[in-house]
């Protein structure tokens, strides 16, 4: 009853006052889907216009990876060319940091000049742009470290209390939403996770194939980064979503998925059709899962869509040549096969990787983008380090 009244008199006040009703320059479309850099830019844009706060030149997260305990630079802000584009390295070589997330309390640096004594290579880099001084804040979730919030500026002593009081209520907008937007990732993982669980779904994806394929398109990404001109944010997002390339597996009869000899030709169109099953997950995930509110599902139904094509045309399952294959895609299946020719399978050794590359090499120009191959090949000591830390277990 309240409640009708109180919308009743809302009515009749909107309707009285109507003539001195105005409208706002902003509208906002919800549908309009910010990727976290953009996010990130218009709070920044919100915290210049405060006038105290004018000196902020750069803002930047970092994430952590708790499973190499590697952090990794995802999203920046600023004009300048930033000094840590596609930086990562180990927490543990960071003690300036490593103690910030002990504490779990926010740290300033009122000048980065002053580190003479054991420089890290962080504070080095932001120096040689020109920034002095520095509000670090770890970020938590759940208890666990997320990564840090950077907040620099390039006079010294920018960040009195007053300043860095200030930017904590926006500190927290931007942690949330960055880990809300990580949040969405690993509930449509996990998603995926349980629909193979439920369907007993055990071929060649399991295992390390999935860690080790993602950590190889990273590093695809991270070397083409310069050349393609892509941000880590781009790079991070290929690394989440490569291993869901094979999601329409799930939807694959164990009979064909299973069987452990060679398909028959009628048997190997039913396999190719885990991509079109894959782009249907997708869709449909996007409707009921509000997936519209993740950035970069575009990316994530390219990798699903084009995982199988092949730079001269003769992929599956639309024939795409060359660049009409999405760069996601032609890194994602490089990683994919790379992994499965360095894999032991019940069928065949694993092979070592420069038998790999050589396979790939004599297939260049055919199936494999060259670009993607050399990116990989670049990073020899990184795939050196990914077998290791991600082997099969001995017992499958
Ligand atoms: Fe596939
Ligand atoms: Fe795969």
């Amino acid at each position: 009853m309240g409640m009708g009244m109180d919308l009743n008199k809302r009515g009749e006040s909107g309707e009285s006052s109507g003539e001195s009703s105005h409208y706002l320059d902003d509208a906002f479309e919800l549908n309009d889907v910010l990727s976290p850099v953009q996010r990130l830019i218009a709070i920044h844009d919100e915290i210049r216009h405060t006038q105290s706060l004018a000196d902020v030149t750069r803002i930047a997260i970092a994430l952590f990876d708790s499973k190499s305990r590697r952090l990794k630079t995802f999203i920046r802000s600023g004009t300048k060319d930033s000094p840590l584009d596609h930086y990562t390295a180990s927490l543990d070589d960071i003690p300036s940091l490593l103690e910030v997330a002990k504490l779990k309390r926010p740290r300033v640096v009122d000048d980065l000049g002053m580190f003479h004594a054991s420089p890290s290579v962080h504070s080095t880099k932001l120096l040689s742009h020109g920034f002095r001084s520095s509000l670090t804040v770890p970020i938590f979730h759940h208890g666990e470290l997320f990564g840090f919030l950077f907040f620099n500026s390039e006079k010294a002593a920018c960040f009195t209390d007053v300043v860095a009081h200030q930017l904590i209520p926006y500190a927290r907008t931007i942690a949330l939403f960055a880990i809300n937007e990580m949040q969405q990732i690993r509930v449509l993982q996990a998603a995926v996770k349980t629909a193979r669980e439920i369907t007993h779904l055990r071929d060649d994806e399991t295992g390390g194939h999935l860690d080790r394929m993602a950590r190889y398109s990273r590093l695809m990404a991270l070397n083409l980064a310069a050349k393609q001109g892509f941000d880590d944010e781009f790079v991070e997002y290929v690394y989440q979503f490569a291993p869901l390339h094979d999601i329409g597996k799930v939807g694959i009869p164990d009979n064909i998925l299973l069987k452990p000899g060679r398909l028959t030709e009628e048997e190997f169109a039913v396999m190719r059709e885990h991509v079109d099953k894959g782009i249907a997950i997708i869709d449909a995930m996007r409707r009921d899962f509000d997936l519209d509110s993740l950035s970069h599902v575009q990316m994530l139904r390219n990798i699903v869509a084009y995982h199988h094509e092949a730079i001269d045309g003769s992929g599956y399952p639309k024939g795409l040549k060359g660049h009409q294959i999405p760069i996601e895609a032609r890194i994602v299946s490089v990683a994919d096969v790379f992994d499965a020719l360095t894999s032991a399978r019940p069928y065949k050794h694993a092979w070592s990787p420069e038998a790999a590359f050589e396979f790939l090499h004599s297939a260049k120009g055919l199936r494999f983008d060259p670009d993607c191959i050399h990116a990989l090949e670049e990073g020899m000591a990184e795939i050196r380090a990914i077998q290791a830390q991600f082997a099969e277990s001995p017992l499958g």
